[in-house]
């Protein structure tokens, strides 16, 4: 009797792939068979199996960033066929699997492109952009009491809804990789809203927002203007509500930055 497996029916694509050896020379793209590739391969193993290839022949290797293989860290990117993390809903680089291509395809993969995150070699980019913006505000430094006192706090389920959806962004960078702005402003978004959803988020509000803004413009990112493919490729789904969200607290913590009363101003709030 035939396996399950064995029934599956191997095929063979030819993928584009973008090769650089480093930042600073120029990269182009180069063709390679990939063959007896299984539909239930990850895209990432896919990889995997050609630079076995590549290995065996003497080649190099191609370059991919990637860690947990479970749509977590944020780590796997790449644009396949012109779309951040390829052609699946809601899904990052290491969830795609090969039986969204069909024999014969030719499959373009090349890193996220953005002035903001300079490509290391091949696939792999420099994201530290977004560490830096979240070490200028994303997180919370006063005391916020003992574990038992959370549950003294009550939060509305919605606003606790919406903060677990902010939460879920694993900071890939698709948002600016898709945005012809390569604005990074629904993940600055997702993670302001994190934190200014919750009580516990509350005293460092406005100093987060401004601090995570300035930060993120000073890293070349670009401005919003509403076209929504941040969201339309999120591996995560997380909504462009958030940048709306974000907009409000900025306008409204720059208001208050602006017209601080006097005695605040003396006294250093
Ligand atoms: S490797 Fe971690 S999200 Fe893809």
């Amino acid at each position: 009797m035939v396996s399950e497996i064995q029934s599956k029916k191997l095929f063979s694509v030819t993928l584009r792939v973008w090769r650089q050896a480093g930042p600073t020379v120029p990269g182009k793209f180069v063709d390679y068979p990939a063959t007896n590739i299984s539909p239930d391969m990850s895209f990432l193993e896919m990889l995997d199996v050609v630079n076995d290839e590549l290995t065996k022949t003497g080649d190099e290797p191609i370059a991919f960033a990637h860690d947990c293989r479970e749509g977590i860290c944020g780590t796997c990117s790449c644009t396949i066929n012109g779309k951040p993390h390829g052609p699946g809903k809601g899904v990052a680089t290491c969830q795609t699997y090969m039986r969204s291509f069909h024999e014969g395809d030719l499959i373009i993969v090349e890193p996220f492109r953005a002035r903001a995150f300079p490509i290391i070699k091949d696939l792999v980019t420099e994201r530290k952009a977004f560490d830096k913006i979240q070490q200028a505000g994303g997180f919370i430094s006063v005391r916020t009491g003992a574990a038992p006192d959370a549950n003294s706090i009550p939060v509305p389920k919605e606003d606790a809804d919406l903060a677990m959806d902010a939460a879920s962004c694993i900071g890939c960078g698709a948002c600016v990789a898709a945005c012809k702005n390569a604005s990074a402003m629904l993940f600055v978004a997702a993670k302001v809203s994190q934190l200014g959803l919750l009580p516990q988020g509350q005293p460092e509000r406005d100093k987060r927002v401004l601090a995570m803004v300035q930060t993120m413009d000073e890293a070349g990112f670009g401005n919003c203007t509403n076209q929504y493919e941040c969201s339309a490729v999120c591996p995560k789904l997380i909504s462009h509500d958030f940048i709306a969200r974000l907009n409000r607290d900025y306008m409204s913590a720059l208001f208050k930055a602006r017209f601080k009363p006097a005695s605040h101003a003396a006294a250093g709030d």
